[in-house]
């Protein structure tokens, strides 16, 4: 089976509310990571068709902070995937009343997809349609490679 990349892509949006802050007044990123596991795995759901876990999340960069009333959104996107993995990106951005968007994170998460016992299954193969996402999947090879190599150092 073969999926397209905007099968699975979702937003999510929250507004962030006193429980979600830290003692600084700000956004607790532990909240923020949370709520970009959750979008990145009904991203990995949507692609497979199954149930999925986390492997591992890197390049979880926090560029901004947001506060109080602040609207977050969650944009999360298929950007490549192997035999029973797939890479999600998560782009999280402060939305102002009119619309205008800011990145305050960026992550990308592997995630697998597991069959009723919990093993590893295989997931659809993807129709690259764009531009930006034959540049993205090219990219996220790179980056695998990279996980193998860390992976195999214990690092
Ligand atoms: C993720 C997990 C299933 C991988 O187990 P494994 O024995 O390495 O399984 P496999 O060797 O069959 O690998 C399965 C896939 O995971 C990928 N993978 C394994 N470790 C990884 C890591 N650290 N980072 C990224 N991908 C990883 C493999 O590359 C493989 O992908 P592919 O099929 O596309 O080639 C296992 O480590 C696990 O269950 N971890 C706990 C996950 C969990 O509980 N998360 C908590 C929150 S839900």
């Amino acid at each position: 089976m073969e999926k397209k990349i905007s099968d699975s892509k979702i937003e999510q949006v929250y507004q962030v509310r006193p429980e979600h802050l830290n003692g600084a007044g700000r956004l607790f990123g532990g909240r923020l990571m949370e709520w970009i596991d959750e979008a990145a795995g009904l991203v990995g759901i949507r692609h497979s068709q199954c149930n999925v876990i986390t492997a591992s999340v890197d390049n979880l960069r926090f560029i901004r902070g947001a506060y109080q009333n602040d609207l977050l959104v969650l944009a999360g996107r298929l950007t490549y995937v192997g035999t029973t993995s797939m890479e999600v990106r998560v782009d999280t951005y402060v939305e102002t009343l009119d619309g205008i968007r800011r990145p305050i994170n960026r992550a990308y998460l592997t995630l697998v997809a597991v069959d009723k016992d919990g093993s590893p299954t295989k997931v659809p193969s993807v129709i690259l349609e764009t531009e930006s996402e034959k540049a993205e999947w090219e990219a996220g090879k790179r980056r695998r490679e990279l996980r193998i190599q860390r992976k195999k150092e214990g690092f």
